[in-house]
């Protein structure tokens, strides 16, 4: 079926459209064309004076014609794009089992603080005399996220995990010269299980990846380190809690090898979520590690990134923490700007200005307004949420390292689905029918077909008993061989099972006109 703009409508790819309506809507399920379809380009939203003529100065390089961007009245451009977003699936709408990715709830305590005027007015460029506030808000929060790990500073300037992971471990390499290492120590060490920005940030800075293989307990075992360690080894990269979801046994014995190597110990923070007042990555040997904002202190999660990723440094690492810094002088608070006022300074700055402000208020607020016990109690709800997912599932579902408790997330493997025709990605397609954004699938690589559910603590029991009897009735669902319920799903989302890997190989980047769209414009 096609709609008014000769569209095949939402319905009519969804394939279930028994009562079909003219606009190709359903009810409060509307679809949305794109904007270049509906826009046109004599309309504007905006009532702007002509200009005055005026002689180009760019040296011929001025635009010659128009660029055709499709204009909408302000209603037409507000519906269109909430529209969109009613078409999205977000964490105020569901719960969003993603598993280390950690959609918790954005507390709106926070984004009351966040907008502020002096926080959310405030610029790079004004003079450190006018944001006072602002200095004592980084300051404060970089106190906690020290003492939550017991480590000696912080370099609050990186704007995403992986952007902390580049910081820490340009660190690392910095101490590593400063030492007249730098020739001879160019091999990190990563596990098989990493987040792929892990590899990929250590080979960015020029160094050779060592893989640690993996285990099937799921765990890094200091032997298999030791065999790996030499005169060559920069660092270890180890993620803990790790992404199979569980806390790195040995992880003490390992920061103790890699030291006395002559080697450093960078922690993926990510799962940091899992472990605030109960343990400090500092206690356990770190010298490095991120901590990301949004999974651990609740701001906003998406568009690659949350803005901010601070990275916590040990004693060893402190002098080569990046600028700017904040210092107190004379009981005032100040930013050293240049490498040169500082003691070491490789590799200068990371990014051009100080961080995200609004991060940095969200996260305070969510530490101030929780409290140390809060803070705590917060990772033991969200172990606690993980386990009783586990718990409930285990009959139904495999567990790759055995049915033995998780941190924060829980992951299951596909084996369970052995000889049943449904794989892990058809699974994840049918929760969406059933209202939920799928589980993270296929992450670690070295689990095969899985399935990594992170609830959170923002979860009351009734919404998980939910969610695990979703679950439940769907595993029976692929048990019994009903697996038209999976090969075809979602079969209720406004778009049907995309072609990946076409989206893949020949990304569309581009919108082009359509033909008959051109003639009936013109
Ligand atoms: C274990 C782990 N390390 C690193 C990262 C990178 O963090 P970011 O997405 O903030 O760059 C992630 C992100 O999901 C992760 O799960």
């Amino acid at each position: 079926m096609l709609n008014r703009q000769g569209r095949p409508t939402a319905a009519g790819e969804a394939g279930t459209n028994a009562h079909p309506t003219f606009t190709g809507n359903k009810a409060l399920a509307q679809i949305e064309p794109l904007i270049f379809e509906i826009g046109h380009h004599e309309t504007t939203g905006v009532d702007l004076d002509e200009p005055e003529a005026f002689t180009p100065r760019l040296g011929g390089l001025e635009r010659k014609e128009a660029i055709g961007l499709p204009g909408l009245s302000e209603p037409e451009a507000m519906r269109h794009y909430v529209r969109l977003s009613q078409m999205n699936y977000g964490i105020d709408t569901g719960l969003f089992p993603l598993g280390s990715c950690t959609m918790k709830h954005n507390a709106r305590l926070n984004e009351r603080m966040a907008r502020l005027p002096g926080f959310s007015d405030v610029h790079p460029l004004q003079p450190v005399s006018t944001v006072r506030g602002a200095l004592e808000v980084m300051d404060e929060l970089s106190r906690y996220l020290v003492t939550l790990t017991n480590t000696t500073t912080v370099a609050l300037s990186p704007k995403a995990g992986a952007h902390g992971e580049l910081c820490g471990m340009m660190a690392i390499k910095a101490a590593i010269e400063a030492k007249g290492e730098g020739k001879t120590r160019n091999v990190v060490l990563v596990p098989d299980s990493a987040h792929g920005t892990n590899p990929a940030t250590a080979a960015l800075i020029g160094f050779t990846v060592r893989p640690v293989p993996a285990r099937d307990d799921g765990w890094v075992h200091v032997d298999d380190v030791k065999k790996l360690l030499g005169p060559d080894v920069a660092a270890i990269m180890l993620t803990n809690p790790n992404t199979c979801g569980l806390f790195e046994n040995q992880v003490v014995e390992i920061a103790k090898a890699i030291h006395d190597a002559g080697a450093y110990f960078y922690c993926d923070g990510a799962n940091f979520n899992a472990i605030v007042g109960k343990a400090r990555p500092g206690d356990l040997g770190i010298d490095a590690m991120h901590i990301n904002l949004h999974k651990t202190f609740s701001t906003p999660h998406g568009g690659g990134g949350p803005g901010s990723g601070p990275v916590v440094l040990s004693a060893r690492l402190a002098p080569f923490a990046p600028v700017p810094f904040i210092t107190a002088e004379n009981g005032v608070l100040t930013l050293v700007e240049q490498a040169k006022d500082a003691t070491e300074q490789p590799f200068g700055r990371m990014t051009a200005f100080h961080g995200q402000m609004g991060m940095y208020v969200r996260a305070l607020t969510y530490m101030l307004s929780h409290g140390s016990d809060g803070m705590k109690q917060a990772s033991e709800d969200a172990v606690l949420n993980a386990n009783y997912i586990r718990a409930s599932l285990a009959d139904l579902f495999s567990q790759p390292f055995g049915d033995k408790p998780c941190m924060h997330e829980v992951l299951f493997d596909d084996a369970w689905l052995k000889d049943t025709g449904v794989t892990t990605l058809d699974f994840a397609k049918a929760m969406i029918d059933e209202g939920y954004h799928p589980m993270t699938m296929y992450f670690p690589l070295v689990v095969h077909g899985a399935m990594l559910i992170e609830p959170t603590e923002s979860e009351s029991k009734a919404s998980l008993d939910l969610f695990i009897a979703a679950l439940r009735d769907l595993a029976m669902s692929a048990k019994k061989g009903e697996t038209e319920r999976f090969s075809g799903a979602p079969y209720h989302a406004p778009r049907r099972r995309l072609d990946e890997t076409r989206a893949a190989r020949t990304p569309v980047l581009k919108w082009t006109k359509p033909a008959p769209f051109a003639e009936a414009a013109e």
